[in-house]
């Protein structure tokens, strides 16, 4: 009888196992834009920013930020992403500038320099000022994207 019960829960644990690791998804970008999957690790960190301490222009950046661009990738990628620094993000908005050119899905010029003059904004509030706390979850998603990838 207690042969029979340990045979039960052993064959129950090895489902309990294979359901786990059968259902463990696999890594998609963050919010409204999940189902693409991550392509930088970046894309696996939240999609969304507390902004109500912001600044009210900064405030109507992010609002176009998260309109603009979201609609090709997740707004997680650059929320997350390594870049900070002034000019590594005029590079990044005029790359993706390019990118909606093709698209003719181009916003205002005034509209771009709002979302550009945000992620300057936004980067020195969460990525520099708070280098280490933004360093520490740096690690914690590039772990998770090359443990996905191992899969
Ligand atoms: C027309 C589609 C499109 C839109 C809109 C778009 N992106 Fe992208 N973005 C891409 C593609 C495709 C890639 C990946 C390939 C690349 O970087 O060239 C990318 C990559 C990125 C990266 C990662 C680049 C890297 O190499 O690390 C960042 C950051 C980024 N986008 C930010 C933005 C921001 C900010 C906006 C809004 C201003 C935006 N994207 C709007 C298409 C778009």
């Amino acid at each position: 009888m207690r042969r029979r019960f340990a045979a039960l829960l052993l064959c129950l644990a090895s489902l309990a196992w294979g359901c786990s690791k059968k259902t463990e998804p696999e890594p998609t970008q963050a919010g409204p834009m999940a189902g693409p999957p991550a392509r930088f690790y970046y894309d696996l960190g939240p999609a969304a920013v507390d902004v109500s301490a912001y600044p009210s222009s900064y405030q109507q950046g992010y609002k176009l930020f998260s309109a603009v661009c979201a609609t090709c990738h997740s707004t997680a990628r650059a929320l997350n992403a390594p870049y900070a620094e002034a000019d590594t993000w005029k590079r990044y908005v005029r790359r993706m500038h390019v990118k909606m050119e093709s698209r003719s899905a181009l916003p205002a010029p005034q509209e771009e320099a709002l979302i550009l003059e945000f992620l300057i904004y936004d980067s020195k509030v969460r990525k520099l000022d708070k280098s280490e706390e933004f360093q520490a979850q740096q690690e914690k998603l590039k772990t998770r994207f090359e443990e996905a990838a191992k899969r």
